[in-house]
Formats: structure tokens, sequence, C-alpha cells
């Protein structure tokens, strides 16, 4: 399949725009609602569209009802709560959504403020005047709290760091390349993933802790409430969305602070200001850039109308500039309440990890802000990965005075 019919959603995957995707964005908001691929396809760009969209009872998060799915389309065992509607995914996520209560997320600041500290006096300890912000602080961050939380050794990043980043590159939509042997290695990973976890779960049953994971084996053991291949596909869901979205919120708002020194002195004169870069960061320069819904009965947007199987594309980081919701959207601005955007999309679907990201997010920028001196970043310090779905910084150098110890 080739969306040649308007051309700037074909132009995400150049590697110069996944840099940079904005301006095609802004191009793409301009001209949606259109349809694309005979009419299967409807992409939304607009705030007001995409938050209506994802509210609507009449689109579901099954991809095996796409009529753009390949024949045999996918399976429905391997799949998450993410892609199933109600009733399972209701139970589900119910099962799961206790542990992330923004009150029970509280509870993990001052071990997650620790690690932050640890990973800066390590960076610091190795070079006091340069910290690659990516490998040194955002990624292992999350990683080491979702394992935490969830019961998985730390130490067995290493096992499955792979594999999800594997996963992580499947989320790509396929418009964008014919890409069997991503999807087919993306397949692969899943399998390695659930024998990761099988030997797991079967340690865990032996010895119980007090983790998620345990619990989650505990609602198996009940009875009805959640079976194997649930129990299987909602721990690598969220071991994996616990981590390959959270390392692009970190990197990215240092990399607009880098960029927007007096915000970055704003941040530092009033640490009350986290949160607020935190939801601009959302805004401008979100890690989840899209996602989609598959029409289950004729749904009227606009102009264009999906039918029952369309898929609808929606450009969640399109909608975080419309300029009929936030004034001035290309202005990076911690102090402007940015609440509202959809970075973390809406409706029942909502990021279940938000107060979690949020958090980690706030507490490790405080410790940037407050502890790495002039901060500037480093010529060619910074590329990019090459996907443009889960988009964010693979490399963010960042020259330094000093990293001055933990206060
Ligand atoms: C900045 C970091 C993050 C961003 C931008 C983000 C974004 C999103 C988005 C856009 C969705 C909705 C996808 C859709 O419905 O199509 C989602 C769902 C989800 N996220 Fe996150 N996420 C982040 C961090 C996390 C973390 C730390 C976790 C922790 C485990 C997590 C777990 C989940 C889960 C389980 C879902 C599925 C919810 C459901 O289907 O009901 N996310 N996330």
């Amino acid at each position: 399949m080739s969306i040649t019919e308007r051309p700037p959603l074909a132009q995400l995957g150049d590697p110069a725009v996944v840099a940079n995707p904005y301006p095609v964005l802004a191009a793409i908001r301009a001209a949606t609602p259109f349809a694309a691929v005979d009419g299967k396809l409807i992409v939304l760009g607009r705030h007001a569209d995409c938050s209506r969209i994802l509210r609507d009872s009449r689109v579901s998060s099954e991809r095996g009802r796409s009529a753009l799915a390949p024949p045999g389309g996918p399976r429905r065992e391997g799949m998450s709560f993410l892609s199933m509607d109600a009733p399972d995914h209701t139970r589900l996520r119910r099962l799961v959504a206790k542990a992330f209560t923004p009150r029970v997320i509280a509870g993990f600041a001052p071990r997650i403020r620790e690690v932050t500290h640890e990973l800066l006096s390590a960076a610091a300890a190795r070079d006091p005047h340069e910290l690659e912000i990516v490998s040194q602080l955002a990624y292992p961050l999350p990683v080491q709290i979702i394992c935490e939380l969830l019961g998985v050794p730390a130490g067995d990043h290493q096992r499955f760091a792979g594999w999800s980043a594997r996963l992580a590159h499947s989320l790509q939509p396929r418009f964008i390349e014919q890409d069997e042997e991503g999807f087919a290695d993306a397949a692969a990973a899943r399998i390695e993933f659930a024998e990761y976890f099988r030997e797991l779960i079967t340690q865990r049953r032996a010895e119980p802790g007090d983790d998620l994971l345990t619990e989650l084996i505990r609602a198996e053991d009940e009875g009805s409430r959640l079976s194997e291949a649930e129990l299987l596909s909602t721990s690598i869901l969220l071991l994996v969305a616990g981590h390959e979205t959270t390392v692009g919120l970190i990197s990215n708002a240092v990399l607009a602070l880098l960029r927007h020194p007096d915000q970055l002195a704003a941040l530092r004169a009033d640490p009350g200001l986290a949160d607020g870069t935190v939801e601009e960061t959302l805004r401008y320069d979100p890690p989840v850039q899209l996602t989609a819904r598959i029409a289950r009965s004729p749904i009227r947007i606009g102009e264009v109308e999906a039918q029952d199987g369309g898929v609808i594309l929606l450009m969640l980081a399109a909608t975080g500039r419309d300029p009929d919701v936030f004034p001035e959207p290309d202005r990076f601005d911690i102090t402007r309440a940015a609440g509202g955007h959809l970075a973390f999309a809406a409706g029942p679907h909502f990021c279940l990890g938000a107060p979690l990201a949020r958090l980690e997010a706030s507490i490790a920028l405080t410790a940037f802000a407050d502890r790495v001196t002039a901060p500037e970043l480093a010529g060619g310090g910074l590329t990019y990965k090459p996907n443009f779905n889960l988009r964010g910084p693979e490399r963010l150098v960042v020259r330094t005075a000093g990293i001055r110890p933990v206060p």
C-alpha cells in the first residue's frame, strides 16, 4: 500500500523529518480530516476531532477489525488489553489499574529520587563534564522503576532490552513501509519475551513477592479473572510501555530546556515548575506521535466518512500544536497551563502509566536543573531513533561545567 494521495503523510518516515516532524504535522493537520487509501484510511490531526474520536463508542482498538489488516490478520492471543475492546479490556485494565493510581504511584517518589541521584552521581564519576542523557538518565530510570514495580529483576535488562526495542519498532504504522520482516521480527520477540515471563512466573509462584507480577499470578490462580495468555501479554505490555515511552519524555524535555535557556533558568529558580515543564513537553514534543482506531460503523467526521473497518489515524503530536486550542503553539513555555493535550490519548484507553511517567519525568528534570550546571547541547550530540511513532533521541550529549553532588 502506498499513500500518495496526501504526500505529507509519507514524509513522516523520512529521517530528516523524524528529527523535526512539526512543520509536516502542521501541513497534515491543516489538511485534515481527509481520506486516503481508497477511503479505508481517515487521517485526523485537529485536537477537537481526535479528542472526540478517542472517546467515541463506535470505534474499536482491535487491529484485526481493520480493513487494512493482512488476511488472517494479527492473532488475538498475543494481544494485550491495549488492543482490546470492552468487556475484556475493562476486565484486564481493572486488574492492574489500582497499582497505577496517582496516590499509589506517589509512594514511589523517594525511590525514583534515589535512583535519579544515583544515576547522575554515576555519570559525574565517569566524566564530570559530559552527560549522555538517554543512556545515563532517561532510559535507565524508567527501566529500573518499572522492573521494581512489576517484580522483574532489573539485572535481566540486557536479556529483554532487545526484545522490547523490537516490539516498540512494531508499533510503526504499516503505511510507512511494507515491513513484513519487521513484523515477523516483532512476533519472534514477543515469543521470546513470553518464554522469559513464563520462567519468571514459575519462580514467582514458588516464591511470591510484594510486586505486581505476584498479584497478577494470584488473579490467574484464583480462576477466571485472567488466563495465562492474558497474564503474559499484560506483563509484556507493562514492561514495554513502562520504559519505551518515558525515555522520550525525559529526553525531549531536556532537549527543549537546552534549546530554551530562559525556560531552564526559570525551572532552576522555581523547581515548582517541574510539573509544568512535563506537561508542556507532552504538548510540544510528545513521545507517542500517533495512534489509531477502527470504525465499527460508519462515522462522519467533517467532510469525510469512515466506513465499518476503516482505520482512523490520530496524529496526536499534531494536536498538541493546534492553534485553536493552544495559543502560539510553537512556543515552548513551561508556565503555560498545557493541560488538555492528548499525549496520553483520552477515553477508555487513556494511558494507565501517566501518573508514573509524569512523576519520573518531574523528578528527573528537577534533579537535572539542580545538579547539572551550565549545560549545553554538545555539537553533533543529538541523533534520533529511526522510529517516528515512539519518537525521541537516541543520543543526547550535554556538556556541563560540572555535576553537583546530591543536595
Ligand atoms: C511519557 C510516557 C508515556 C506516554 C507518552 C504514553 C502514551 C500512551 C498512549 C498515547 C496510550 C494510548 C494508546 C491508544 O489507546 O492507542 C497509552 C496507553 C497505555 N500506556 Fe502509556 N504512555 C507513557 C508511559 C507509560 C508508562 C510509564 C506505563 C506504565 C506501565 C504505560 C502504560 C500504558 C498502558 C498499560 C496503556 C494501555 C491502556 C489501555 O489500553 O487501557 N504508559 N500510553
